[in-house]
């Protein structure tokens, strides 16, 4: 730990500037960011000067070596062990690293450290002495700078970290990936999720507001009895409501409550919030200021009513509504683990495009930034702690810890986040293997209990894969909101038996796709492979337990008793290759997603959109039209509109409308319907017995499909009709002539980034078309490169240079707000950023 001299004056200059402020403010919370970071474990190590939040895994290199794992995956139907190849990304996560950074304090103020997750089992030092140990790598924990141990301004932080392999079915990212905070107070200080806030009754006219806080001496909690002795030496707290920065309530001590007239609600679609803000004040001797604020804390929070029952199913604020939810890894692609607020707020601005309004944690505690701008852009979310209880899908996964931790685990997550309006629902775990064991009742039920104790204000569901047991085990009863991942068939089965009556989506769908890549014919597959490692881009191949959004939009549209739904995934991830997971190196990321690692919309983003956002007219058509003449083209159109014709250089092949529910039984029958698209086939398969067959017939009402298409060069465009049969919209796709130039469009730029700028660099012809199969290798030159990834799971460019090929056609660079620079390709006219 020598020869960091310079860097240690850098940060004393940098905490000082800091204290000249600190001494203004109760309470400041400092982001630690300039850390040093190796993970060489001999005697004199060499460091490496690092900004958290850091991933140390994401630059890679890729190789196929790296947690490569041979197991069983049970659900995936196998019954031998097979290698499983990028099933956690293929990136060097595992291994031990260690990060130092020094501090400089104001020993007479009181120092905690909260670390926002750090990837895994953190060990944290402070000047030495071991200070807190937290194996969970996604869970926010603290700790304290203990006054003892500070024996001068200057206090050194270590945090050692190791991740093992096996401990993980997907892309954990490795290092200090959250943020780690300083948070300076007066010895008397509200602890870390020491506030709670809830909001007991709400209507129109007005709304209870409760809040309770907690209070500490140092590292001591303050019992009732010190704290009627600090009351009676003149120490209050207060805590204001505020409004758009207005004061519109005011709640004296330590526990109160107040009304609010006028309650704004919050919603997806109105998503106003409060915000509660609490002061620890004392009297001073200070005739000219008799009290001084020695801790201030601001709770953000929200009006809005929740609930679930059979009757009316989910309610937000007294109106039905089913979640149109995506669950989501935690990786932000070629940025790893590393939280980035810009990268999480252009996810949710793509989500809500598409008429999203729903997040699910998958499978574990989210970053905080996250919540924050769910709560900020109107994004409901349900909230999941684990992948496994005690009993592991891998070798060295959470089940190791689950036993003495998950009371700590959980107490951590719910105290963090019950303040959040946007939080409608936790989730106690995710398929646990002790859904059919029989001490899974006992563990759910205990679960719940300590849920409830925390915050007994929302349900919590579980995500069960087993539902041919679960609704007959006794454990689906046991679950306070059944929520069933996949198995469409036994939804029906599940409402019969459950005393519930309700059943939430909790994970549905997974179907795989890459983005502008089509198979022909476009047929019903699963687990379908192809020598290129890439998944149709029709929307129409899926795993042997999963299967197409039609399954589940059925659900959703015919039963009154289904929730809503959480579709497998919303964004591609790092790692779990599915169909191409059993030694298909060098496929690395997932097929799952409705839009790519590289952030860009497949095809299906239009399909969900059609069905989910009824406020903007979608109307989209594909694939390409780029093809060998003579060849036989299926082209689908996902719109809000009743129906549409599609047009071959002006020839029309017909006009098409949605099937009607009733009709689609018929399809099932083999029947033809006139002006109906005919059902797709289905290749050969097999139907585990989890699963549920495949149903063909349920994509005429959701899609408008023109199976055999001549091709021939030029364009095809598809022409809306509303419900009086009058043109309302059209869209056309042209052959692409030669790769001409590139184009760069900036496409986060309406959601205001602080610092990450999205460019999407396409290939198009002289007259702009998208050229579908190129491929160029494209070059940023300029400052402010960060990261760049281009949506193919199976290409091997290194996410941290600035250089990518590009896939059928398009790519992501991601650069610094205000950098400047040109993307070039060999042969190729420039563009601009
Ligand atoms: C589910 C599981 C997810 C993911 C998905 C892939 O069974 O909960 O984590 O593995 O399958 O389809």
């Amino acid at each position: 730990m020598r020869g960091r001299f310079f860097y240690l004056f850098l940060i004393v200059g940098m905490a000082l500037i800091g204290c000249a402020k600190k001494e203004q403010s109760p309470r400041t919370d400092t982001l630690l960011r300039e850390w040093q970071f190796t993970q060489d474990t001999t005697e004199n190590p060499t460091w490496q000067n690092v900004t958290v939040p850091h991933d140390w895994a994401i630059s890679g290199p890729f190789d196929r070596k790296n947690d490569i794992q041979e197991v069983i995956v049970v659900q995936n139907g196998e019954k031998e062990p097979t290698w499983k190849t990028g099933r956690s990304g293929g990136l060097p996560w595992m291994g031990k690293g260690h990060y130092h950074t020094q501090v400089v304090v104001d020993r007479s103020r009181f120092h905690t450290l909260v670390f926002d997750g750090a990837m895994s089992h953190a060990d944290v030092y402070v000047n030495g002495e071991e200070m807190v140990y937290w194996p969970y790598g996604y869970n926010t924990f603290d700790c304290y700078l203990l006054p003892q141990l500070l024996t001068s301004d200057t206090v050194d932080i270590d945090v050692f970290l190791e991740n093992k392999p096996q401990q993980s079915r997907w892309y954990p990212g490795a290092g200090l990936y959250r943020n780690v905070h300083l948070i300076s107070t007066h010895p008397i200080h509200v602890p870390t999720f020491g506030v709670l806030v809830r909001t007991p009754e709400i209507n129109a006219e007005q709304a209870t507001v409760e809040i309770a806080v907690e209070l500490q001496n140092g590292v001591d909690e303050i019992t009732s009895e010190r704290m009627n002795e600090l009351t009676n030496e003149g120490l209050r707290i207060q805590t204001d409501i505020l409004y758009k920065g207005k004061v519109v309530a005011t709640i004296d001590g330590q526990e109160g409550s107040a009304v609010v007239n006028a309650p704004k609600l919050w919603s997806p679609e109105t998503p106003n919030l409060y915000m509660a803000r609490t002061r620890v004040m004392k009297p001073t001797a200070n005739s000219q200021q008799p009290t001084a604020v020695i801790d201030e804390v601001n709770t953000r929070f929200g009006f809005r009513t929740i609930s679930y029952t059979p009757e009316h199913g989910f309610q937000l604020n007294g109106v039905t509504r089913k979640f149109k939810g995506v669950c989501n890894h935690h990786d932000l692609g070629p940025l790893g683990a590393a939280v980035h607020k810009d990268a999480l707020r252009h996810q949710i601005a793509l989500l809500k495009e598409m008429g999203c309004d729903a997040i699910r944690t998958s499978h574990n505690m989210p970053a905080p930034e996250l919540v924050e701008l769910c709560d900020e852009m109107g994004m409901m979310m349900m909230v999941e702690p684990f992948d496994v209880w005690n009993w592991g899908k891998t070798e060295n996964d959470y089940s190791k810890d689950f036993n003495e931790w998950w009371r700590w685990d959980i107490t951590n997550m719910v105290k963090h986040y019950r303040n959040n309006a946007c939080v409608m629902l936790w989730s106690s775990g995710n398929e646990v293997w002790n859904q059919v064991l029989p001490d899974g009742i006992e563990i759910v039920t205990k679960l719940q209990e300590l849920f409830h104790q925390l915050d007994p204000t929302r349900p919590v569901t579980n995500g069960m894969d087993q539902a041919m047991y679960v609704i007959h085990n006794g454990f689906g009863a046991a679950v306070e909101l059944p929520g069933f991942n996949y198995r469409t068939g036994r939804y029906e089965e599940g409402y019969e038996h459950l005393p519930q009556k309700i059943i939430l989506g909790s994970e549905t769908a997974s179907t795989v796709s890459s983005r502008g890549i089509y198979k022909t014919p476009a047929m019903l597959k699963d687990f379908a492979m192809y020598d290129d490692n890439q998944s149709s881009g029709y929307d129409v191949e899926y795993c042997p337990w999963s299967g197409l959004p039609e399954q589940d939009f059925q659900l959703q549209d015919d039963y009154p008793w289904t929730l809503g739904q959480f579709v497998w995934t919303g964004f591609d991830y790092l790692g779990e290759p599915s169909p191409y997971d059993t030694d298909a190196w060098p496929s690395h990321s997932s097929y799952f997603g409705i839009i790519d690692l590289a952030s860009l919309p497949k095809d299906r983003f239009w399909l969900y959109r059609s069905q989910w956002n009824k406020q903007q007219p979608t109307l989209h058509v594909l694939p390409h039209w780029n093809w060998q003449d003579g060849d036989t083209v299926p082209v689908f159109c996902y719109t809000t509109y009743p129906s549409a014709e599609l047009f071959v250089n002006g020839k029309s092949y017909g006009k098409l409308r949605f099937a009607t529910p009733e009709e689609t039984e018929r399809l099932a029958k083999g029947e033809q319907i006139e002006g109906v698209s005919r059902m797709p086939q289905v290749a050969e398969f097999e139907v585990p017995v989890w699963g549920s067959a495949p149903r063909p017939e349920l994509l005429p009402r959701y899609r408008l499909m023109w199976h055999d298409v001549a091709y021939e060069a030029g364009e095809i465009t598809v022409v809306a009709y509303d419900a009086n049969g009058k043109e309302t919209a059209r869209e056309t796709i042209r052959t692409a002539g030669e790769p001409d130039h590139l184009e760069a469009v900036w496409a986060n730029k309406d959601e205001n980034p602080e610092e990450l700028c999205y460019m999407t660099v396409r290939v198009v012809d002289k007259d702009g078309n998208l050229c579908p199969k190129a491929n160029d290798l494209i070059a940023y030159e300029g400052d402010g490169f960060i990261a760049a990834a281009n949506g193919d799971a199976a290409c091997l460019d290194s996410f941290v240079e600035p250089r990518m090929h590009a896939f059928a056609g398009q790519c992501t660079f991601i650069v610094r707000k205000g950098s400047h620079g040109t993307f070039s390709a060999k042969g190729l006219k420039n563009a601009q950023k």
